[in-house]
């Protein structure tokens, strides 16, 4: 028998610190990175690039193109991670406010998240995955030994993303950010398939006070407290 594969699930909301957390939790275990978001927004950019605007009327063909769609995750030749689709990189299209509302409908699909299903399954190789998204725990890696939610308040996620774009040198406005996770929140909380909720075993980090690096610190303590009593 193989030894299975070591899994660290985060879930959460937009803004909790998820993607940031997960990168460097994978980066100091050296373990693989599943960022499952970026999925659902490379399928609502190819969506968009097939003129779809409504991806409830257009389930079937979505659902083909959930399991079809030419994806990569790979550095560029200065060596920073980058999403490709059809070899193009669209790393920097994929985080257009316009694909995020998108990406999310496309995600309350359920013929879509069967179609993604076993495309994230196949990130689990060792020597450890680090999965990130709203329904890792729940669905996608229920087995994962270790299962982290990750939560801030509205408030404090719409904050940082202001100073991340505003660090892009993008001009943004505050309460139309606000706003716009209130109502991303509300649809991928509400959907019928894989809502966003915390599995019964995870454990619930607030991160509205703590840094990063404290988080992160508070993760890796769980883990190899874990990995010590297996
Ligand atoms: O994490 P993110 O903001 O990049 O995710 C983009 C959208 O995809 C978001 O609205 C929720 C959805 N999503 C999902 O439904 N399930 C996942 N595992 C990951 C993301």
């Amino acid at each position: 028998m193989t030894a299975p594969v070591p899994i660290i699930t985060i879930d959460g909301p937009s803004g909790s610190g998820k993607g940031t957390i997960a990168d460097q939790l994978a980066q100091t275990l050296g373990w693989h990175l599943l960022d499952s978001g970026a999925l659902y927004r490379l399928l609502a950019l190819a969506a968009q690039q097939r003129g779809i605007t409504e991806p409830e009327q257009h389930r079937a063909e979505l659902a083909k193109l959930a399991v079809s769609l030419p994806i990569e995750f790979r550095p560029d030749s200065s060596g920073n991670s980058k999403a490709w689709l059809d070899g193009v990189d669209v790393s920097g299209a994929i985080r257009q406010p316009q694909i995020s509302g998108l990406a999310s409908r496309v995600a309350a699909i359920p013929e879509v998240r069967t179609g993604l299903l076993q495309r994230q399954r196949g990130f689990l190789r060792l020597p450890g995955l680090v999965a990130d998204g709203r329904d890792m725990g729940t669905v996608v890696f229920t087995e994962a030994p270790l299962k982290i939610f990750l939560t801030a308040s509205a408030e404090e996620r719409a904050k940082r993303r202001y100073k991340q774009l505003k660090a892009k040198g993008e001009s943004v406005n505050i309460a139309r950010l606000y706003r716009e996770i209130e109502e991303r929140d509300r649809r991928d909380r509400n959907r019928k398939v894989a809502p966003l909720r915390p599995a019964a075993n995870a454990i619930v980090i607030d991160s509205t006070e703590m840094s990063i690096q404290k988080v992160l610190d508070e993760i890796l303590s769980l883990h190899y407290k874990l990995d010590l009593s297996l």
